[in-house]
Order: structure tokens, then C-alpha cells, then sequence
């Protein structure tokens, strides 16, 4: 999603927007987690391992991710935690304590390590600075079990996908990719030019974000088309944002942000025609306080194939 351009970090993703929408994620994430049956997919696929979870998240940003899937995961987890901007991997909760003990990753930054100790699960964090755009392979996966992101996959382009793939599959390790927009965007009621806004926000959405010629609402699809060929067993579900500007305050300034990023895509996408989107961000603003709003996501989970014999 492109932000609010006042929540907008010069280079990339604000921790203030990050932090506005981290409990719809998490709403989203439970809902898909249901219907997946992901806790117990994960538990039954590892039962009978001996060491602890070792999970890889990539473009964690201030740690979402990890705080809603490490309780849900249970027992110990060792994290390497992946980002390319230092100032969302400094900008990460104070629940979690420091230590100088080396962990997963310790030849880079020992100092990086944290713990979460959480009633029935001690996680042990290492965050990390790397472009994953240029330096995927560099990363420890064959200690992955478990490669997760959040909110990631649809910034990236088709070849990246393939190289993620592959440092998977050759890792068996599982994946886990979470809150993917599908493009989709119900609002309640409907505006005349939503739809043009929503195909002009796709548009743009498609724009290099490092990771070549994003894929955006395409990105589910062939993600599960190269895992298929890899052999992975893929879960699919859907993880939509509901937001609802009639309720806390927390719907209205996500509503608030949404219009506004929408209408900055639009402008950004079709600067001809600026007008019409200036004026359905207004009719959209004025009406927030009584609307409703549906953002598609997709979750996927992807087990590696069993071992022969
Ligand atoms: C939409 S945010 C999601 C953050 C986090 N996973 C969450 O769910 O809150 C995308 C994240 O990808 C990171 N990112 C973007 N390009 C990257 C790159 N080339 N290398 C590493 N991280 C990158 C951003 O810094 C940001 O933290």
C-alpha cells in the first residue's frame, strides 16, 4: 500500500505507518491463520523436532510480523529478523531485551541480539540490515525452517520470487507469506469513480520498488505457481483489512490514511487527472465517519515436500 504521504519516511516505509495498521494485520493474520489451520499445520510438519523453530522474516520493519506468529508458534524460535532500513530495525518495541549472546547470525552483529521471553515460547531475535534485493543468497538458509514475510511479496517482481523460491526449496525449508494485496477494494457505499481509482492505484502499484517491476495483485498467483513447481504443498487464504470508519479511532485514521494514499497513487499515476481524483478523495473524506472499507490480502503457506522414503 502506498502511505499517507505525511507518514511517509523520505526513502520507504514509516514506522508511524507500520504501526497504524499492525492490529488490522493481526486481525487478518488470525482470520487466515483459522481457516489454514496454520498452527497446526506448522505443529504437526515439525512435530518430533528436536531443536528449536529457526525462522527467517523478511522485511520485518519493526517486527509485526514476529509479534504475532512467535506466541502462536510456541516453545523456543530463534529469529533472523531482515530489513534494508536501519531506522525501522532501531525503531523495534522495548518488550524486547538485549543480550550479547551470539545466536543464529552472530558473525554480523552479536549486539543485535534480543530475547522475548513469553510465557510458553523464549524467542531469541537477531535483527539484521541487508537489501534483499541484492543479497538473498547471502542469507543463513540452510538453518531456515520456516521463511516468513509480511506485507512483502507484492513489492517484488517475478525473477526475485524465483530466487526466493530457490533459496527455499534448496533449504526444504516452509514458507509462510502473509497480507499480500489481491487487489481488491469494497467500500460501503460505493462511489462512482472507486473502481478508476482502485485500476489507477494498481497501475502504480506496479512501479519498481527495487525488486524490478513489482508484481503487485499478481504476485499470490505466481508465487503459488513457482512453489507448485518446486513441489511445495500451498495453502492459500484470504486476510482482508476491515476497516470501518464508523467505529475507533484507529478505523477512522486507517480510512483517513487510505483515501489519502489512494488519491497520492492516482495523482502520482495520472497527473492528468488530477481534478477527478482530487475530487473523489474529497467526497471520500467527507464521507469516512459513515463508511466501510475492504482491502483484499492473501496469506500463503507452503510446506516443503516429504524426504523420499
Ligand atoms: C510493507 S512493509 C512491511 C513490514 C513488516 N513486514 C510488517 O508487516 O509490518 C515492507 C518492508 O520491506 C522492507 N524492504 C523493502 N525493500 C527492501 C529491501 N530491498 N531489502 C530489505 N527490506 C526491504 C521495508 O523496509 C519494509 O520494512
Amino acid at each position: 500500500m502506498k502511505q499517507p504521504s505525511a507518514k511517509t519516511a523520505p526513502d520507504g516505509f514509516s514506522a508511524d505507518w507500520l504501526s497504524l495498521r499492525e492490529s488490522f494485520d493481526s486481525d487478518a493474520r488470525d482470520v487466515a491463520a483459522r481457516r489454514m489451520r496454520l498452527v497446526e499445520r506448522l505443529q504437526r510438519w515439525r512435530s518430533g523436532a528436536a531443536r528449536p523453530w529457526r525462522v527467517i522474516d523478511l522485511g520485518c520493519g519493526t517486527g509485526s510480523n514476529l509479534r504475532w506468529l512467535a506466541p502462536r508458534l510456541g516453545g523456543a524460535q530463534q529469529w533472523l529478523a531482515v530489513d534494508h532500513d536501519a531506522a525501522l530495525l532501531n525503531a523495534w518495541p522495548s518488550i524486547f531485551e538485549t543480550t550479547d549472546t551470539p545466536l543464529v547470525d552472530a558473525a554480523h552483529d552479536p549486539a543485535q541480539v534480543a530475547r522475548w521471553p513469553l510465557p510458553f515460547a523464549a524467542v531469541e531475535i537477531v535483527r539484521r540490515q541487508l537489501d534483499l534485493a541484492q543479497h538473498l543468497e547471502a542469507l543463513p538458509w540452510s538453518a531456515a525452517d520456516l521463511v516468513t514475510a509480511s506485507a512483502l511479496i507484492d513489492l517484488v517482481g517475478q525473477a526475485w520470487l524465483k530466487r526466493l523460491v530457490a533459496c527455499c526449496s534448496a533449504a526444504r525449508a516452509g514458507l509462510l507469506l502473509t497480507l499480500s494485496v489481491d487487489g481488491r477494494h469494497q467500500w460501503h457505499p460505493a462511489d462512482r469513480d472507486d473502481i478508476w481509482v482502485s485500476h489507477t492505484f494498481a497501475a502504480h502499484q506496479q512501479r519498481d520498488k527495487g525488486f524490478g517491476p513489482a508484481l503487485g495483485a499478481r504476485a499470490v498467483p505466481a508465487l503459488v505457481q513457482l512453489l507448485r513447481q518446486a513441489g511445495y504443498r500451498v495453502m492459500q487464504a484470504r486476510s482482508d483489512w476491515q476497516v470501518d470508519g464508523r467505529a475507533h479511532p484507529r478505523g477512522q485514521a486507517l480510512m483517513g490514511a487510505m483515501v489519502d494514499g489512494l488519491a497520492e497513487a492516482a495523482r502520482e499515476q495520472l497527473p492528468a487527472s488530477t481534478e477527478r481524483v482530487g475530487s473523489w478523495h474529497a467526497r471520500r473524506m467527507s464521507s469516512a465517519p459513515q463508511a466501510r472499507l475492504t482491502v483484499g490480502h492473501i496469506d500463503v503457506l507452503a510446506l516443503p515436500p516429504a524426504l523420499p522414503g
